[in-house]
């Protein structure tokens, strides 16, 4: 297996019940719309960019992969590093009140989730905030596209609800701990203000544009369908644009020395986002996720059942994703300016620095059943072994140039 992951067993004491899980007749029926409704773009229209089927995949609002299960865990596609253990979430709440205090712990406080998956980050974020007394004057916003991952979140982390249809804001709660949570489909709708930003395994999920070096230059990677398979079932496969797209004209950098890359222009629009509301109104950002430093190729990859398989088979059914490319983020964030970037850096060398031996080895300490042990041991290996997800997952983190000065002298902790 690549890069999702599944442990054996989870450390965490509560399991999340499936919830608002739709029946799998149901699902079936979605995925053969999807498929029928790719079909004819295609034949209407020709050939999708990898980006058009991926949007439509993941996110289409009748059959995306995204939009109608939850998605995670032993039952699901995947499991996730805050899915794992709480000393995920926990790791990353000290470190961001820790810079915060830096900065003179600024409120009102934004915090903001991009792709919250089951709401479990921010909650184990939350839950350490209200224990140090840091909610006073926060509230937190959650950019999720998927109406059953928001029922999810809504539930988890929530003690009351209300759904809002006529603003930008698509469902308003209170916390738990007392503090609003608004739902956005689209980070552009945030409010502006002081924010923390966190963006777990979000970018991986954005569409990307594929290019594939070729004798006349890069030419765009397109799905179609596929004429040679004689099956009452449609099959799709990849072909090579035959001129250049206009996406291969304005993507593709001319000192691109690779035979094939990946670019995905909605991650580029929404760090560029970030970091100019970084400049006009101040924050930090935070953004972890599998992925390279400029030198991945053809990453693009489907997951269903823990267990790889290929994109283009019964679409809507797997999880599809490509690898983040970090050089790639730290390029639009020095093209925006007025903003510091640092990393990347592995999961392993940034949570060690902040502290996850030491919350480990406290816990360890306080438990006495074996299995206990055995789970909290295997989680902590799992986030942090090179041959797990230490070394494939990276940190990068953004803070506003106006904070050059403080920054030097106390420098960003874990990178
Ligand atoms: C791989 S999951 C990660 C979930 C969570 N951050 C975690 O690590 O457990 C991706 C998340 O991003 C959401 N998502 C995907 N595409 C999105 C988009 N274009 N806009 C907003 N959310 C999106 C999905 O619904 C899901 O919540």
């Amino acid at each position: 297996m690549l890069s999702k992951f599944l442990i054996p067993r989870q450390i965490r004491a509560f399991s999340l019940q499936k919830i608002n899980q739709t029946g799998s007749k149901k699902l079936d029926y979605e995925s053969k719309n999807l498929t029928k409704q790719l079909v004819q773009r295609i034949k209407i229209g020709g050939p999708l960019t990898v980006a058009e089927y991926m949007k439509e995949v993941l996110t289409h609002p009748a059959g995306g992969y995204y939009m109608h299960k939850d998605v995670f865990g032993e039952q699901g596609d995947f499991i996730t590093s805050p899915e794992i253990t709480q000393m995920f979430g926990e790791m990353l709440a000290v470190w961001f009140l820790n810079e915060w205090q830096k900065l003179g712990s600024p409120v009102p406080l934004q915090f903001v989730e991009l792709g919250p998956g089951r709401g479990t980050l921010s909650n184990d974020i939350l839950n350490v905030f209200g224990h140090l007394k840091a909610l006073h004057r926060a509230s937190l916003h959650l950019v999720e596209v998927s109406p059953a991952l928001s029922d999810i979140q809504a539930k988890r982390l929530c003690k009351q609800v209300t759904p809002i249809s006529e603003s930008k804001v698509y469902r308003e709660g209170i916390y738990k701990a007392g503090i609003p949570v608004k739902w956005y489909n689209q980070m552009q709708d945030v409010p502006k203000g002081f924010s923390m930003f966190i963006a777990h395994e979000f970018f991986d999920a954005l569409p990307i544009h594929k290019f594939h070096k070729t004798y006349q230059g890069f030419r765009e990677v397109l799905i179609d369908l596929d004429p040679n398979v004689d099956s009452p079932k449609p099959h799709f496969r990849y072909v090579l644009a035959k001129n250049k797209t206009p996406m291969s004209k304005y993507l593709v950098s001319k000192n691109e020395n690779r035979d094939h890359i990946e670019v995905s222009p909605d991650s580029i629009f929404i760090i560029e986002n970030i970091c100019k509301r970084l400049v006009e109104c101040g924050g930090i950002a935070l953004f972890c996720d599998y992925g390279h430093n400029g030198d991945g190729t053809d990453t693009f990859r489907a997951f269903k059942k823990h267990v790889q398989v290929n994109p283009l088979e019964n679409p809507g059914s797997s999880d599809l994703t490509a690898d983040v490319d970090f050089s790639m983020i730290k390029q639009v964030v020095e093209n925006v300016g007025g903003v510091i970037p640092y990393g990347p850096i592995s999961q392993r060398e940034f949570l060690l620095k902040v502290g996850l031996e030491c919350r480990f080895k406290n816990l360890l300490g306080s438990l006495t059943d074996k299995e206990h042990i055995r789970n909290l041991t295997a989680s902590y290996e799992m986030l942090t072994r090179d041959d797990k997800m230490g070394k494939r997952f990276k940190f990068f983190a953004i803070f506003p140039e106006t904070l050059r000065k403080i920054l030097d002298k106390f420098p960003v902790v874990g990178f």
